[in-house]
């Protein structure tokens, strides 16, 4: 088995649209280990889910990939027909939504979704032994009487036991890759906490690899490894959680970290990044970040700076950031 389960390559993707060509995601690359979790972070509109549908190899029709390839256990998933695709998806590689309703059908109980996923997927015809495998699945996310939640519609569970049912969904077929999109985004504090507790204790029993999408920083200082953090369809900054959070180079790192709201509250106000996400139907020559950039030099709008390693492991796309390394 491949030591990186997920591997993104030089990956672009467009949205053809009435109002022209939407350049979501430009030139992304990245890859997570065995084991690790990688947290995308960005604005709304950086291209995070994008790039997570791609992983799947569900991006809707009108999207096109322009170029790259997204290696699952060395397969590019971007290349295969419909058949082969539902042997990886679902199978290698499954994905949780900020909303846990859409993974489930309302008209189907819990224990209806997760037994055709047995059957169809693990090849389990076996009424009796498909169940006994379903309620291992819900009782493994934490849900109390698996048994009551297998007959229960979606409906009938609250948001917090709705997700872990999700999360059930996702991993009852034993995937190396989840793709976890705001996963705690609709939930409350404290629901948010167990639910990221609980997909921590799984990735480390079951070895998952997980690409963890959020906006919120906080959320991936607990959960995540590696940051990778995206702005306008691109990757300025990766690096290891606690390089990223606590001495970030990239002046787009920078500025969103002082937005988290813990630091703003206590400046009696929130913080926001001044200025708006730039029109992705563009091309921009130099770096996407410069009109929005308080640190700009004169390159920055002329020339589009590369990503390269500050120290192992620690890259940005940053002239000035570059140029003070010499
Ligand atoms: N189906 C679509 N058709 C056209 N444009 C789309 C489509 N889906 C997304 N986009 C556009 O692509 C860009 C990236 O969107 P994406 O949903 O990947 O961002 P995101 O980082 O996940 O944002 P959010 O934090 O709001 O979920 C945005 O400009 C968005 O408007
Ligand atoms: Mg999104």
């Amino acid at each position: 088995m491949a030591e990186k389960p997920l591997v993104v390559e030089n990956l672009t993707i467009h949205y053809y649209t009435l109002h022209g060509i939407v350049k979501a995601v430009r030139n992304v690359s990245f890859e997570v280990h065995r084991g690790e979790s990688l947290c995308l972070v960005g604005e709304s509109g950086s291209g995070k889910s994008t790039i997570g549908l791609s992983v799947l190899g569900a991006l809707p029709s009108n999207a096109r990939v322009v170029s790259g390839r997204v290696l699952i256990e060395g397969t590019n998933i971007l290349e295969l027909d419909e058949e082969n695709l539902e042997s990886i998806r679902g199978r290698k590689v499954s994905i949780i939504f900020q909303d846990p309703a859409a993974s489930f059908n309302p008209l189907f109980t819990i224990g209806q979704v997760l037994s055709d996923i047995v059957k169809y997927k693990l090849g389990i015809d076996d009424k009796e032994e498909a169940k006994r495998v379903v309620l291992k699945a819900l009782s493994e996310v934490g849900l109390p009487d698996p048994e009551r939640i297998f007959n229960s519609y979606p409906h009938e569970l609250s948001g917090g036991m709705l997700q872990r049912a999700a999360i059930a969904v996702a991993l009852v077929t034993r995937p190396s890759v989840l793709v976890a999109d705001e996963p705690t985004t609709m939930l409350d504090v404290t629901l948010q906490a167990q639910i990221l507790d609980l997909l921590q204790s799984l990735r480390q029993k079951l070895g998952l690899s997980m690409l963890f999408i959020t906006h919120n920083l906080g959320v991936a200082a607990i959960v995540c490894d590696r940051v990778a953090v995206m702005y306008a369809g691109s990757i300025v900054e990766y690096g290891p959680t606690d390089k990223i959070l606590l001495s970030p180079k990239h002046p787009y790192t920078k500025k969103l970290i002082e937005c988290v709201p813990r630091s703003s509250i206590r400046a009696g106000r929130l913080k926001y990044i001044p200025g708006s996400l730039p029109d992705l139907r563009r091309d921009y020559p130099g770096c996407i970040f410069a009109p929005r950039c308080d640190e700009v030099l004169e390159e920055c709008t002329r020339v589009k700076p590369k990503l390269v390693e500050v120290e192992p492991g620690h890259a940005v796309a940053c002239h000035r950031v570059l140029r003070a390394k010499g």
